[in-house]
């Protein structure tokens, strides 16, 4: 099992498109470790997505970013930074592949209503934008054991 770290972005959350987002997450296989809706600062942004500070879309990318309430979770899965990638399909939804999330959800380059990272590494630090160690949860909390323990009391 590895884990990855993706955002709902603004126009999916505002289109009402999360829950069917999840949905297609959970049918992948992805299990939920830690998932909140917040509200990104401009500071937030330009931090999260420091890398493409130098490219010309990076203004449009940070107004985008800010212009409403996204959801952002860590997702643990087998393989899971190139699974959720193949999931989420290419950057620009006019060019990804039919099924994947982007296709169905995403409306233009900035609007692609999806985030996934794209290393081990960069996932961890990604999430580390929003998520405490503390609000990670382990998924072994997810076996059905528990449930029969409390049935059995
Ligand atoms: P994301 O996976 O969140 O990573 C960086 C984002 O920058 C990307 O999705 C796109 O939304 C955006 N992006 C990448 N390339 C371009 C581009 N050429 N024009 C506008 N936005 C872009």
């Amino acid at each position: 099992m590895s884990r990855t770290f993706t955002i709902i972005k603004p126009n999916a959350v505002s289109n009402g498109d999360t829950g069917q987002i999840l949905d297609m997450l959970a049918t992948a296989g992805f299990r939920l470790c830690a998932m909140k809706m917040v509200c990104l600062s401009r500071n937030d942004a330009e931090r999260f997505y420091a890398v493409h500070k130098d490219r010309p879309f990076f203004r449009r990318l940070v107004l985008f970013m800010t212009s409403g309430p996204v959801v952002v979770a860590i997702l643990e899965r087998e393989n899971a930074v190139e699974s959720l990638r193949q999931l989420v399909g290419n950057t620009d939804p006019a060019k990804a592949a039919e099924g994947t999330i982007r296709r169905k959800f995403g409306e233009s380059l900035t609007r692609n209503a999806i985030h996934a990272s794209d290393s081990d590494a960069n996932a961890r630090e990604e999430w580390s934008h929003f998520f405490a160690p503390e609000e990670i949860m382990e998924t072994v909390y997810w076996l059905p054991c528990s449930a029969e323990k409390i049935d059995s009391d």
